[in-house]
């Protein structure tokens, strides 16, 4: 059985693409749901005997081997038909003109267009079968045409709609029907809900648009609430309205837009609705209105696609004149440019503007030797460059000028006239054009994140640092770890930037135009500068293949920065956020690197990056803990087969990656990750212990964080305890030698060195026995054993506190005063009274005076 079916609450495209699909498969059956929309309703009223129509309950459901979707491509938006056909089996053919989603079906049959309605699609086919449509179909397509595109007046209107309408005009369609379903006059209940939709709506002015929700309920259901909605927004002349109404127990939500800067599909699909950009809706069960609407109202924002603004359609730079400048000249400049009006600023400020007409009556007055002040208008009405197309059509509409001059801090920086703002309204492509680049703008320009985020001074410094740029022509980005971090929300205060051109200059530069001090490396083009506030920033000249081919200079600017980046180490370390003030915070990311960090991913950027340097190697570890990323398999494979170049390195380059792998957050997985390189495994460490290692990484970890309090020992575990974790393991302490380069870091394998050899505390029964032998060691390395899983720990860590809490009942001075003569025998008088305190034979001073007397008896 062939059944056509479509979506519910039936509308006119819906009835008429049913009837056009019927036309083409006349076998199937139209299948329509008890919900219909109340025009549709009104129709099927007069007109149902002469459609064929069944409900859907009268259908057997298991005998449907074919099914025709129209007006609809998700199984979802049929109602209950999903849930009683067994799809594997059925062949499915969608026509639809909704904006494809997740959930639609796939199906090779068909067409999905985005023209103005379904119904246009099935009657093409119909044209080019030939098949005959009689007035009552054409009358009933055209019904579907009309209310689908607001009779041609919607922005999703194509010509093909238009050649369908024309097509059925001659096929005898009736204009007076279409008016008297098309125009849908409200009946008596919608009125009323209407009225209170009115009452109840709340504007929001968002970003140049001003957006209604409204909100009501009622307990019966009432259909038509699209054609509510929409009235709305004729009526209110709002960019958008948003109604939100509970009806039996359900929250419809419909959303209408006029302008293009309107996307609903955000919002609506998320409650697993549909539609339309800017026609819309969803249904939701089981939930309260006063739920919805605030939830509605807290995701606004996400309907807005970003503004049009001024910065990208203004014309930069402007021709501007002082205001001493003669009536004569002027008028002279203006017929040269051919300009209709001029800019007059005064030590970069906008003080008037001058037009055409002004120009040509002072000169008729036989004024030409006046000077423009005299005559120019300086109630200068200008604007932002974040003010919206749609802001900016209002101001010119409500003061009546054709010429805005586009100002930033008090200095004019474009302008704009009538004939820029009426191109872009009159040419769809190009406003596409423009809509996209402020999509991309928006997701590539971090200037909100960074003023969010970075301290305010580090954020002022950056954009003086722009300024400078902009003033001596060249381009300064922000590069490296900082931009990573700026994009995952963490801090990060180590501000590099690179320059386009000449670092060095570009640093003397920043100290005449904002004072503090430069320290120049001339052979490698790099500085250092220190604010005044203290704030340090390292600046690197970008190529200097720049000066070689002066002739390519647009070209090699533009290679140079990829170049800069291209020579990192991964994906994510790869991105530069520019800090010219016209571009600033826009994002430079040739190589993918934020859909990297979203993907959780290290990358590197070319197949030698290991090879070249294999610090990177013990980098991407660092990275991989840091954040929870993985190497993608191609990045680790690199890794595995140059991981021995490291053995080549000098222990200081290694210790310093170490150091710094160490002393991230999660050490011991990174100790672990070391073996999975076959990092350890370069230095004569297999992986056999491998877990006793990640075990010991893991117990250090946890008695730092949790006894820390100790205090001879620091807030964490130095990174050479870790790094020396799978030397001990293996036997091969002494393996661990070169790498011991400070005295800290020799005094503690020396110490784990001995401990691990004499075993002390195996037959030491008391905790004097233990302090005679752990005496000379340091916290740290005792902590070392004590978390080392194969100890007793309890009495060790016990010995430990009593350690880190013994008194101090007799001092030296004490000693000589009882007649004993300073020297070695001093320090072996108090380590016995420290014994004996532990053993709690002395618990005061009175008693440790009578031991003392006793042991000079
Ligand atoms: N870099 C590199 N290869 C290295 C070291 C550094 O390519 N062996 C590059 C990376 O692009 C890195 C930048 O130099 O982003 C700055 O290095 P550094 O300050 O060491 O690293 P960060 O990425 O800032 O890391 P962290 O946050 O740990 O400081």
């Amino acid at each position: 059985m062939q059944i056509i079916i479509s979506h519910v609450n039936t509308d006119f495209d819906a009835l008429a693409s049913m009837l056009a699909a019927k036309k083409l498969y006349p076998n199937a059956k139209l299948v329509v749901s008890d919900k219909q929309n109340a025009a549709v309703n009104q129709f099927l009223a007069i007109y149902r005997d002469s459609i064929d129509l069944i409900q859907d309950h009268l259908i057997d459901w298991s005998d449907v081997t074919e099914l025709i979707l129209v007006d609809v491509a998700s199984l979802e938006r049929t109602g209950n038909y999903a849930n009683e056909l067994n799809t594997e089996n059925v062949q499915i053919t969608v026509y639809d003109h909704h904006p494809p989603q997740d959930d639609d079906v796939k199906s090779l049959n068909g067409s999905i267009e985005l023209v103005g309605a379904t119904v246009t699609l099935l009657i093409e086919e119909i044209r080019k079968r030939s098949l005959p449509v009689s007035s009552f179909e054409a009358t009933v397509f055209g019904l579907g045409i009309y209310t689908d595109t607001g009779s041609f007046t919607y922005s999703n209107t194509t010509s093909r709609d238009l050649a369908a309408a024309s097509f059925l005009m001659d096929q005898g369609m009736n204009l007076e029907i279409i008016q008297r379903f098309s125009d849908q006059m409200l009946f008596q209940q919608q009125q009323e809900i209407f009225n209170q939709l009115l009452l109840q709506s709340t504007e929001y002015e968002m970003d140049g648009l001003n957006i209604i929700v409204s909100s009501y309920q009622q307990k019966k259901f009432q259909g038509g609430l699209s054609t509510l909605t929409r009235k709305l927004l004729e009526t209110t002349g709002a960019d958008a309205v948003l109604t939100i109404v509970e009806m039996q127990k359900r929250v419809y939500i419909v959303g209408r837009a006029s302008s293009d800067r309107i996307n609903f599909l955000p919002l609506v699909t998320e409650w697993g609705g549909g539609g339309h950009e800017k026609a819309a809706s969803a249904t939701l069960k089981k939930v309260d209105l006063d739920a919805v609407v605030p939830q509605v109202i807290s995701k606004l924002e996400q309907i807005l696609k970003p503004a049009i603004t001024a910065r990208v359609i203004m014309a930069s730079p402007v021709k501007s004149i002082p205001p001493e400048m003669t009536i004569e000249e002027a008028a002279n400049l203006m017929y040269r440019y051919g300009h209709t009006g001029f800019p007059i600023v005064k030590d970069d400020e906008l003080v008037g503007i001058i037009s055409r007409r002004d120009l040509d009556k002072a000169t008729h007055h036989g004024l030409g030797h006046a000077p423009v002040k005299a005559y120019m208008s300086s109630k200068v009405i200008s604007i932002h460059p974040d003010t919206s197309l749609e802001e900016i059509q209002t101001i010119m509409i409500k003061h009546d000028v054709g010429r805005l001059p586009v100002v930033d801090q008090g200095k004019l920086v474009g302008i704009l006239s009538r004939t820029n703002v009426i191109e872009i309204l009159h040419n769809q492509a190009l406003k596409e054009d423009l809509q996209q680049s402020a999509i991309n703008e928006l997701h590539n320009n971090l200037r909100a994140k960074m003023k969010n985020q970075l301290p305010e001074a580090v954020f002022q410094l950056l954009k003086e640092i722009g300024t400078t740029a902009t003033n001596s022509n060249t381009s300064v980005f922000l590069i490296g770890g900082i931009v990573r971090d700026i994009i995952l929300g963490r801090p990060n205060d180590d501000i590099d930037i690179v320059v386009e051109g000449d670092g060095i200059g570009f640093s003397h530069q920043l100290v005449k135009d904002y004072g503090g001090e430069v320290k120049t490396h001339e052979d490698f083009g790099t500085a250092t500068w220190t604010h005044p506030t203290g704030l340090k920033i390292d600046i690197t000249s970008s190529r200097l293949e720049y000066y070689d081919h002066p002739a390519a200079l647009p070209d090699v600017e533009h290679s140079t920065l990829k170049e800069d980046l291209y020579r990192r180490d991964f994906t994510i370390n790869a991105m530069a956020i520019c800090l010219d003030q016209k571009k600033f915070g826009h994002l430079v990311d040739p190589f993918q690197g934020k859909t990297h960090l979203e993907e959780k991913t290290i990358k590197v950027l070319y197949n030698l990056s290991f090879i070249e340097d294999p610090t990177r190697i013990l980098r991407a570890a660092r990275f991989e803990t840091r954040f929870q990323f993985s190497m993608d398999d191609h990045t680790k494979e690199l890794a595995l087969i140059s991981i021995d170049k490291m053995k080549a390195l000098s222990a200081t380059r290694i210790n310093h990656e170490l150091e710094k792998l160490f002393t991230e957050d999660y050490p011991s997985q990174a100790l672990k990750r070391l073996f999975e390189l076959q990092f350890w495994q370069q230095f004569g460490i297999q992986g056999s212990h491998l877990t006793q290692c990640f075990t010991h990484g893991q117990r250090l970890e946890e008695f730092y964080k949790n006894k820390h309090s100790y205090k001879t020992l620091d807030q964490k575990p130095s990174w050479f305890m870790y790094f020396l974790i799978p030397f001990y393991y293996e036997n091969d302490l002494k393996g661990a030698q070169r790498f011991a380069l400070t005295k800290k870091d020799n005094k503690l394998l020396k110490e784990i060195s001995d401990l691990k050899a004499q075993d002390p505390w195996k037959h030491s029964s008391d905790m004097g026995e233990l302090h005679q032998l752990l005496k000379p060691y340091s916290a740290e390395s005792i902590v070392f054993f004590i978390t080392n899983e194969l100890r007793d720990d309890e009495r060790v860590l016990n010995y430990l506190q009593a350690r880190e809490n013994l008194p101090t009942y007799l001092t030296g001075e004490d000693l000589k005063n009882s007649g004993l003569k300073p020297g070695p025998l001093f320090s072996s008088v108090l380590l016995d009274l420290e014994i004996a305190v532990l053993n709690d034979q002395v618990q005061t001073k009175e008693q440790a005076f009578k031991w003392l007397h006793e042991k000079i008896k």
